[in-house]
């Protein structure tokens, strides 16, 4: 693991967690409507028990309330901090399946020695500070932890179609700055440095490709914000065959 996904790790949670969690109470991160997406996409294909594996966990806020209404068997969420684990399993603390916490980084948490096979994969707004050769690798190590008829759910940003990383970057830091101004001026900063150094969002086909690549059988685009920073709620299906 590359140090600066540790530095980034870190930082968030001793500097920047409280300002993320301002912009995530206050909708402009879209969980609510993250929330009714996943809870939907997976009662749609698990009616019956099934086992989950939460990558970069953070405090597992929405994960935790979507969970509380599935049939789950057992819950497994993984973040290299440790004080998001520690959040998550006072949101878990009334879960009446078993939950496993673990402090780690989430390709490690994906190698075949470190977990068997698995319903369902999630990851929210996560895996964009991957280079791309990590999030190649993480598509093929998730596609293979799945169960036949798995499914992998990821939210993310996306890089706007023509758009290069710093174009985008540049013409985001205006708008974003605005259509952020529940934060404070100096937090905003904060922020602004932080997505500035570690976003490396894809394009929507890029992120469709990362999975098909993989050998996912399909990827597809259910959910989408709109906004300076717009993010893509995808769903990639593991399919029969393994
Ligand atoms: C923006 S927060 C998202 C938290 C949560 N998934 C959500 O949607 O609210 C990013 C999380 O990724 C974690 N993280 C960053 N790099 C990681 C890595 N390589 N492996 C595991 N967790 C990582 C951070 O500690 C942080 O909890």
């Amino acid at each position: 693991m590359p140090a600066s996904s540790k530095q980034n790790a870190a930082d968030l949670f001793r500097f920047e967690w409280g300002i993320y969690r301002k912009l995530t109470s206050t909708g402009l991160f879209g969980h609510v409507e993250v929330a009714e997406v996943l809870e939907r996409e997976i009662s749609a294909r698990f009616p019956a028990p099934f086992s989950i594996l939460e990558l970069a966990c953070g405090d597992a806020t929405v994960t935790s309330s979507v969970l509380s209404r599935c049939p789950v068997s057992t819950y497994r969420g993984i973040d290299l901090s440790a004080m998001a684990l520690s959040l998550a399993r006072s949101n878990f603390a009334a879960a009446p399946f078993p939950v496993t916490l673990e402090e780690t980084d989430m390709l490690a948490a994906l190698s075949p020695e470190n977990t068997g096979p698995v319903d369902v994969i999630w990851c929210g707004l996560s895996l964009h500070h991957l280079p791309q050769d990590e999030k190649r690798q993480l598509f093929a190590l998730a596609r293979n932890a799945l169960r036949k008829g798995g499914m992998m759910a990821v939210y993310e940003p996306v890089l706007p179609d023509g758009l290069t990383r710093d174009a985008f970057m540049a013409r985001m830091a205006g708008e974003l700055r605005q259509a952020w101004a529940v934060l404070a001026p100096d937090e905003f900063d904060h922020m602004w440095q932080h997505i500035n150094s570690f976003d490396f969002p894809e394009t929507l086909d890029g992120w469709k490709s990362l999975g098909l690549a993989a050998g996912f059988a399909q990827a597809q685009e259910v959910f989408r914000l709109t906004g300076p920073m717009p993010c893509s709620f995808l769903v990639y299906e593991a399919g029969p065959s393994h």
